[in-house]
């Protein structure tokens, strides 16, 4: 391995077994033949990687695709089942939640645990300690059992620990996400620090833009394999055409990334599109169309108690009333809810909101100002509430909010609310500026006019 290599992984492969029931392993183990009860599943087939000192890896790819797995053959937690791995370096890993404590030590505990774990004394870890402890904020807590930790406080600590160990290769799998912004902010300007004191680190997350700012170069892992290494922004937006294609396209689309037959550029995700009326796939302006992905729905939601109005049907539609959940960025649509009133309400006013993954507000509208607001909506009305909006928003999923706001008793007060009510994606599409970053895409073309002075 060349000098500057510090982590090479050579056609690493991770098969388990899978059992149908119980029973079959332990038919298995007693069968007198060996008879085989399980069908093998490979988590990873064949992975190779090389990783040179002080670059920032992004490992992006859909859930179970391999990522977790790749990482914890890196920090040698699992053992792949053939392949060869050389790590030459102190890893410091943040697995994903649920790795790295004992839930029955303390936070203090737990550190010097963890330390000696990485082979660090305890008089270094010593004088470390104030360092964790003011980086992890979370007060008296050290010297409580982890078990009591809340998951946001067990961030906090296992965050503080991996990076101050000073590690010459930082793992991060996704467990930013469960933070707050506050910290979540915290643990990204010292992943920045980190990276340009030229520690190298491996970070997977489900956050495009965060893998195009934080990384300068990324791999796409899809069904155990690498498709893809290269600059971020081309993997982000090969993976974003393979989760957003229509399931008959994505075997295709896998197999050129494979292959790397032809510029994979132009793969063009959406030729021959739900709903696409023009399959003429060489204007690949005209396949980009919203769509609806039955299968997407938000998990999350919570619908609070009803006071006399009751919200129903959250949908986002076209502005001719297809209702989708995949959006063209830059195109019109429109956010609707419709809204039952069993009792007379007064001053009503209706709300919405757009919000991050992380649950960043991002903007947020009522339909009129409190004063104007509708002086009264009788019992047994039913009415349809539209928002029309510009997905002026890069490629990312968004949740909305729904609220009917009304006067009871003198005060305003929510006669209904739903949290997370509807979500949306929104996919690329060609007149997304390819300079753009963040979540706003507020920019038009050409971004910025340079004046000789
Ligand atoms: N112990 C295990 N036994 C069987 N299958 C597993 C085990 N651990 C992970 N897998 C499977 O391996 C695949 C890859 O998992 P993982 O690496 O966690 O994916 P990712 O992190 O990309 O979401 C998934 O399909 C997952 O269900
Ligand atoms: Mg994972």
């Amino acid at each position: 391995m060349s000098d500057d290599t510090i982590i090479r992984v050579r056609d690493i492969t991770k098969t388990y077994r899978l059992y149908a029931s119980r029973g079959d392993r332990v038919k298995e183990t007693f069968h007198p033949r060996r008879k085989a009860y399980h069908r093998p599943f490979h988590a990873l087939r064949g992975v190779s990687l090389e990783v040179k000192r002080g670059e920032t890896l992004g490992i992006i790819g859909r859930n179970g695709s391999g990522k977790s797995t790749l990482l914890q053959i890196i920090c040698g937690v699992l053992q792949p089942t053939s392949g060869e791995l050389e790590v030459r370096g102190r890893v410091s890993a943040l697995l994903e939640l649920g790795a790295g404590f004992n839930p029955d030590f303390t936070g203090r505990q737990n550190v010097f645990l963890n330390a000696a774990i990485l082979g660090i004394g305890r008089g270094e870890i010593e004088k470390r300690l104030p360092q964790i402890e003011a980086f992890a904020d979370i007060g008296a807590f050290i010297d409580q059992p982890v078990r009591t930790y809340s998951s946001g406080m067990y961030l906090r600590l296992a965050f503080a620990v991996a990076v101050n160990v000073d590690p010459e290769i930082l793992v991060v799998d996704e467990a930013l996400a469960v933070g707050d912004e506050v910290f979540q902010r915290k643990c990204y300007s010292r992943i920045h620090e980190m990276r340009r004191s030229g520690a190298t680190i491996l970070f997977v997350s489900h956050s495009a833009p965060t893998v195009v700012e934080l990384c300068n170069r990324a791999v796409l892992l899809d069904e155990g394999e690498l498709l893809l290494n290269g600059p971020p922004k081309l993997v982000v937006s090969e993976y974003h055409k393979l989760i957003y294609a229509p399931a008959h396209r994505v075997q295709t689309l896998r197999e050129r990334l494979k292959t790397g037959h032809g510029d994979p550029s132009q793969t063009n995700a959406c030729e021959g599109g739900q709903g696409s009326p023009s399959r003429d796939s060489s204007s690949s302006a005209q396949c980009m169309e919203a769509f609806l992905d039955p299968s997407f729905l938000p998990s999350t939601t919570i619908s609070y108690e009803v006071r006399g109005a009751r919200i129903s049907d959250p949908r986002v539609t076209t502005p001719e009333g297809r209702i989708v959940n995949v959006l063209v960025s830059r195109s019109d649509y429109v956010y609707t809810y419709d809204v039952e009133f069993f009792e007379t309400a007064f001053n009503v006013r209706f709300a919405m909101l757009i919000k991050t993954v992380t649950g960043f507000e991002l903007a947020g509208a009522a339909s009129f100002q409190p004063q104007d607001a509708y002086p009264v909506i009788d019992a047994g009305s039913r009415v349809s509430v539209a928002f029309p909006f510009k997905c002026a928003l890069m490629p990312a999923v968004y949740f909305l909010n729904a609220g009917v706001l009304a006067t009871v008793d003198g005060s305003e007060t929510y006669l209904h609310r739903i949290i997370d009510a509807a979500m949306f994606r929104v996919q690329p599409s060609d007149s997304l500026n390819p300079r753009a970053i963040g979540i706003v895409d507020l920019f038009e073309d050409p971004i910025a006019w340079i004046t000789r002075q």
